[in-house]
């Protein structure tokens, strides 16, 4: 979900409806907007199912005000609807509630409300929040949304206003992002910076358990308990353009095309040639502790957890010491047993999904050590973990994960080759993977020069009712993660199986209408994909090759070029992503939001 919000001198719904289109990647199944001004008292709401068109068309052209907050929503408690849409107005229509998160005791503080002659119009969590402040008798709204906080258990980010203090807006958080913009006689607030990065660059990050006063010529931070805190505005680097289409017409199709960009920004100043290692600063792990770790654990979600699995190979690979990865969601369930020899990393494009910042925090409370592994700087598994590698891969708008997939993996690369360096990888082979991960924007752009032939052969894919991803060992990842695109962007089923495992079941399922994707690279398993291939071509099966030379047994091979044996991965997913992309083109879907999804899951 998203939230925006102003206070100042301009009229505040074309605003907040620009900055609700910013988010609306974030969660799209229904959208709201409340504003007031001093001289028209009184807040005014319109709230609409659908996506932020939809909420615009309604909005009527006298809906003028200068202070206002508005949500963009994605279902987690209540279908979506008009009623069940952001923000939430108490009966009397004094408060306003815009709300991310999940309220743990909703269900027990609506039932005590209700028990007091309260009645709700919503099926959401959040509207207990309303009531809340909406009944508290301190005297200012501060004071009113701090004793409703205190009552809830849960995540939220939220953003209060009410029509007898028109003159601000009092935010909170816990669990769930909330910045503040800081401009000249006009404050912001939203949940995430791609809101406000045409307004302005002055961010202020709030903490869990911080709260926020915006007044249009101010503001102020204090605790949940009323304790005032420090906080100093910071510049943010990324630049609105990161955030308009330049030129594609989507933004998957961007970021695809960004790659070989986005892989030079996060090797930049890293790589030291003279010894053949890497400068990780921020891992904050010296040689000794280091040596020390026996195991390396890496969790994270969805993509993520593929760009994880290949992560882990190459710290094997590199490192020799043992690695595996695993969903954080499923980690954070199991009471898995924390070790402290172990290095835990959490991977995350947004830094806010809610398993692994869950996962994250379990990991703490045992005293493991922790790195994060996360796009977005400063988010909160990059400031709960003991250190990390940011990926640099810029603002990654479409909801499903290419560039940061792919610069994620480079990440770990860089990763792999540090721990591999401080143990017994030899500077000779040290420098072989230095050498290939420099290659590697080239040859990102050369598989981009292969897109029109791609474009050509989703369009003989997109009547396939199901596909099959096979791949051994350096590629099984790839074809998980290939396999995730595809369903994700064009709601086609595909199926993900090692390839060595085919003959234990999946082989059942060939036949002409099942077409396969094989990924075979030039390594020393390459004799064995082969005979994979031909076990599926026995059976009439249609197979498409990823590979680094023609394959005989294929029916078509999309050649890509060749790296060391460990960085392959990194790139043989690159055209799948091309080949999801104009298969959901073909089918016509809704590529930038898939139906169901949303780009961070913030809520459990
Ligand atoms: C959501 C998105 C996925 C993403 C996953 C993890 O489910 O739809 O595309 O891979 O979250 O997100 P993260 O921000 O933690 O990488």
């Amino acid at each position: 979900c998203g939230i925006v919000g102003y206070i100042g001198k301009r009229d505040v719904a074309p605003l907040l409806l620009e900055g609700l289109q910013r988010l609306e990647y974030r969660g799209y199944d229904s959208a709201g907007i409340v504003v007031t001004s001093p001289k028209t008292p009184g807040l005014k709401m319109v709230k609409a199912k659908g996506r932020v068109r939809d909420l615009e068309a309604k909005v009527p052209a006298r809906f003028k005000g200068t202070t206002g907050i508005a949500h963009t929503r994605w279902a987690t408690h209540g279908a979506p609807s008009d009623v069940n849409a952001h923000p939430h107005m108490s009966a009397d229509h004094k408060v306003a509630v815009v709300h991310n998160g999940i309220i743990d005791n909703a269900a027990d503080l609506r039932r005590k409300l209700e028990a007091d002659g309260v009645e709700f119009l919503s099926e959401t969590d959040t509207e207990v929040l309303t009531h809340l402040i909406a009944r508290s008798e301190a005297a200012t709204l501060e004071e009113k949304v701090r004793a409703a906080v205190r009552l809830v258990e849960g995540t939220y980010g939220i953003a209060v206003m009410h029509a007898d203090f028109p003159d601000r807006i009092v935010v909170a958080r816990n669990g769930s992002p909330v910045v503040l913009g800081i401009g000249e006689k006009e404050m912001f607030v939203a949940s995430d910076i791609a809101a406000l990065v045409t307004h302005t660059r002055q961010i202020v990050t709030l903490d869990d358990g911080e709260m926020a006063t915006l007044t249009a010529d101010d503001f102020r931070t204090y605790t949940t308990e009323g304790t005032r805190t420090t906080a100093e505005p910071t510049t943010v680097e990324w630049e609105a353009a990161s955030y308009d289409m330049g030129g594609h017409d989507t933004y998957m199709h961007k970021e695809i095309h960004e790659q070989a960009e986005a892989v030079d920004r996060v090797l930049r100043g890293r790589i030291d040639d003279r010894f053949a290692t890497v400068h990780l600063g921020g891992i904050n792990l010296d040689a000794r502790e280091a040596r020390a770790v026996r195991r390396v654990k890496i969790l994270g979600c969805g993509t993520s957890y593929h760009a994880g699995m290949i992560g882990a190979q190459m710290i094997e690979e590199l490192a020799r010491i043992p690695a595996d990865a695993e969903p954080a969601s499923e980690f954070r369930y199991r009471n898995a047993v924390v070790d402290p020899d172990t290095l835990y990393v959490a991977v995350s494009q947004s830094g806010e999904t809610y398993d692994v910042l869950a996962a994250v925090q379990e990991l703490k409370r045992k005293g493991a050590r922790v790195l994060g592994v996360v796009n977005v700087v400063g988010s909160a598994i990059a400031r709960e973990a003991d250190g990390g590698i940011y990926v640099h891969a810029g603002p990654e708008v479409c909801v499903v994960s290419t560039k940061c997939f792919t610069n994620t993996c480079v990440a770990f690369a860089l990763l792999a080759l540090h721990l591999g360096r401080i143990r017994d990888l030899s500077v000779r082979d040290g420098k072989r993977i230095i050498e290939g991960l420099r290659r590697l924007p080239e040859q990102i752009s050369e598989i981009m020069k292969q897109e029109a032939e791609i474009e050509e052969l989703a369009k003989s894919y997109a009547d396939a009712r199901s596909m099959l991803f096979i791949g051994r060992v350096r590629g099984y990842p790839v074809a998980r993660e290939a396999s995730l695109k595809l369903k994700e962007v064009s709601y086609i089923h595909a199926e993900a199986y090692p390839a060595s495992e085919l003959k234990h079941g999946p082989l059942a399922l060939i036949e002409p209408a099942l077409p396969t994707v094989a990924i075979v690279p030039d390594d020393d398993l390459l004799e064995k994909n082969r005979a994979a291939m031909e076990e599926i071509k026995a059976r009439s099966g249609k197979i498409l090759a990823v590979a680094h030379q023609e394959q005989e047994k294929a029916d078509r091979t999309i050649v890509v070029p060749k790296n060391e044996d460990e960085l392959d991965p990194i790139l043989m997913g690159i055209p799948l992503q091309l080949l999801a992309y104009h298969t959901a083109l073909a089918l016509g879907r809704d590529i930038d939001k898939p139906r169901n999804l949303a780009k961070s899951v913030t809520v459990e």
